[in-house]
């Protein structure tokens, strides 16, 4: 029986993606050869572009918006291998799509809609909005928004008689529902991000309990079973004298030497 292998990304916030997360997912790819990749979502990330200040976006002048533009592009592009590719609009995505509506002519051409300007299909993505989801590939559900109280997994199984696989928290974890019946019983697992948080304009500093990681998932689509295995990536620690990002999946370490402008960053921060 032919098992679906999926690798699964979300909330990179392109272009304030980690690099080094990144590359571990990339070489993971290179290992898995994966049937099916899925980004659950917030794959750009539009400085100033965000819940607090909605519609009225920080002013920026054009050339940084085709740079940010061009770096969801390029991700795109560094996905493609697999067969099949899908791609759900994260709040920050639809964010940016209905900015570029309203403002069409900042851009300087009528090319308003966020996938069209990214060539979604021609790239061979399948496209979901933010709204549209969760889609359902087995007996497991994707979708990017979930509520973002500390036990959000639980509010997400308590939401659902399914399984989801879901992003937009950006931390690790899953939950199990509560039932009598043990064949009727589901799991929730929240993704964790690939971005750098240090980055984020909208956190102002505060600390989080972000966690850099992703999914590899197996899925059998004849019968709907499924697996996921959350991948966690460490960051380095520079109070510890490591300058390497690394996750372990499948008897294998993958580590990346972090740039020196991460390095530099956390160390000015003692
Ligand atoms: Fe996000
Ligand atoms: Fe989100």
């Amino acid at each position: 029986m032919a098992i679906t292998v999926g690798i699964v990304e979300s909330d990179t916030h392109c272009p304030y993606h980690c690099v080094e997360a990144v590359e571990i997912v990339t070489r993971v790819m290179a290992d898995l050869k994966p049937d099916l990749y899925l980004h659950l979502g917030d794959l750009g990330h539009i400085a100033g572009l965000h819940k607090a200040n909605r519609g009225r976006p920080t002013k920026r002048s054009q050339a940084p918006v085709i740079k940010d533009i061009e770096s969801m592009a390029g991700y795109l592009d560094m996905r493609s291998a697999p067969k099949r590719k899908v791609w759900l609009l994260g709040n920050h995505d639809s964010y940016f799509s209905k900015w570029l509506w309203s403002n069409p002519e900042w851009m300087g051409d009528d090319m308003a809609d966020l996938t069209k300007r990214l060539q979604t299909s021609r790239r061979g993505f399948e496209v979901y909005p933010v709204n549209m989801q969760p889609i359902k590939i087995g007996s497991l559900r994707f979708k990017h928004m979930s509520p973002t109280n500390m036990y959000h997994a639980r509010k997400v199984c308590d939401e659902s008689n399914e399984s989801t696989l879901y992003g937009h928290v950006h931390d690790i974890q899953s939950f199990t529902s509560k039932k009598h019946d043990p064949h009727q019983r589901h799991i929730s697992y929240c993704n964790g991000h690939l971005s750098y948080e240090h980055l984020m304009d909208y956190l102002d500093g505060r600390p989080t309990n972000w966690y850099l990681g992703f999914s590899v998932v197996y899925i059998n689509e004849k019968t709907g079973r499924f697996n996921v295995l959350p991948v966690a990536i460490v960051p380095p620690n520079p109070g510890k004298r490591q300058s390497y990002f690394s996750a372990i999946f499948n008897g294998k370490e993958y580590t990346v030497k972090a740039t020196k402008q991460y390095m530099s960053f956390w160390r000015a921060r003692g």
